[in-house]
């Protein structure tokens, strides 16, 4: 069993809600939990490195002990197709004269998705090493590519060695007992609106869903019986610097019942919802490890 539920974690939403804070987060909770987790990141980014406040050049895509306890990897697809060659053919030198062979490459030009197909067949190398392996999805548009893949990959039917690679690829997308894919979002109208079309978009492809994370929920400021009450003292007082203070906390406690009302449209999805606070940046505008382990922690209680 898991420490986290299930071996393998998608984490998907829009740009800038806390995807790979959470996803590191997560990792880390798992380490603390004795689990052996591994955050693995899509393509040529290095958000990773940052959130992990490591140098870019420690992600790389052979899996690397970044923190203790913390594995990170950042897929390369070459480096991906090679690895599953090698795997199959047993030499490494052969391997590379496959790859670079003009038949093979000619079938990867075509076949769609084949970014995604050899970055999930790098995960589920990694599933033999780790657990939790916990993949940072980081854009709504490559998180459906890499989730329609049991579709695309049905249509396509290849035979032979692909075609067992391909099946046994899109079943590890859908196999519940495996996989979750969890939906970040922050508590605002526009990103729950998004996240509500992602849902749907996923639930329509079979996708094992976990839970739904909202990062960033601040704290109402008032007492929502204490509203009445500061208007009255706003009506009344005329020092400017109490006015001023009064003001700002009834404008912040009427945006948070309107997060309040946004949040409410997520119970349409029956999944289970995760609140995670807001918390204060480091001096360098970022948050620090304890807090990134405190909101992995709160997150791994909930997660479904
Ligand atoms: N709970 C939180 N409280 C405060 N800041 C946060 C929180 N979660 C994330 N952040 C900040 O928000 C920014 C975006 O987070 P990040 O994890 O990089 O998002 P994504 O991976 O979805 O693009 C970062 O600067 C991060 O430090
Ligand atoms: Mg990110």
């Amino acid at each position: 069993m898991s420490v986290l539920h299930a071996p393998l974690h998608l984490i998907t939403g829009k740009g800038g809600v806390g995807k790979t804070t959470l996803a590191v987060g997560l990792a880390m909770e798992a380490a603390r939990r004795g689990g052996r987790p591994i955050v693995v990141e899509l393509g040529h980014r290095s958000s990773l490195a940052h959130v992990l406040r490591v140098a870019p050049e420690r992600v790389t895509h052979a899996p690397f002990e970044v923190r203790s306890g913390v594995w990170a990897s950042n897929v390369a697809i070459d480096a991906a197709l090679l690895d599953y060659l090698a795997r199959r053919v047993r030499s490494r030198a052969i391997a590379r004269r496959i790859v670079e062979s003009a038949p093979l490459a000619t079938f990867f030009e075509a076949a769609p998705a084949v970014p995604e197909l050899l970055a999930l067949e790098h995960v589920q190398a990694l599933l033999e090493r780790f657990d939790p392996v916990i993949v940072d999805l980081d854009a709504t548009g490559h998180a459906l590519m890499f989730l329609e893949l049991p579709r695309l990959l049905a249509e396509l039917a290849p035979r032979g060695p692909i075609g067992e690679l391909v099946r046994g690829l899109g079943a590890l997308l859908t196999d519940r007992q495996t996989t979750r894919v969890h939906l970040v979002t922050l508590p605002l109208a526009l990103p729950i609106e998004e996240t509500l079309e992602l849902y749907a978009a996923l639930r329509a492809r079979g996708t094992p869903l976990g839970s739904i994370v909202v990062n960033r929920r601040g704290h109402r400021p008032l007492a929502p019986t204490d509203d009445a009450i500061a208007r009255a003292l706003l009506e009344r007082t005329e020092d400017a610097f109490d006015r001023e203070a009064l003001a700002l906390a009834l404008t912040d406690a009427a945006s948070w019942d309107r997060e309040e009302r946004s949040l409410a449209r997520l119970d349409a999805t029956k999944l289970e919802t995760v609140l995670l606070p807001d918390v204060a940046l480091d001096a360098d505008d970022r948050l620090s490890m304890e807090s990134i382990a405190a909101l992995g922690a709160r997150a791994a209680e909930v997660l479904a």
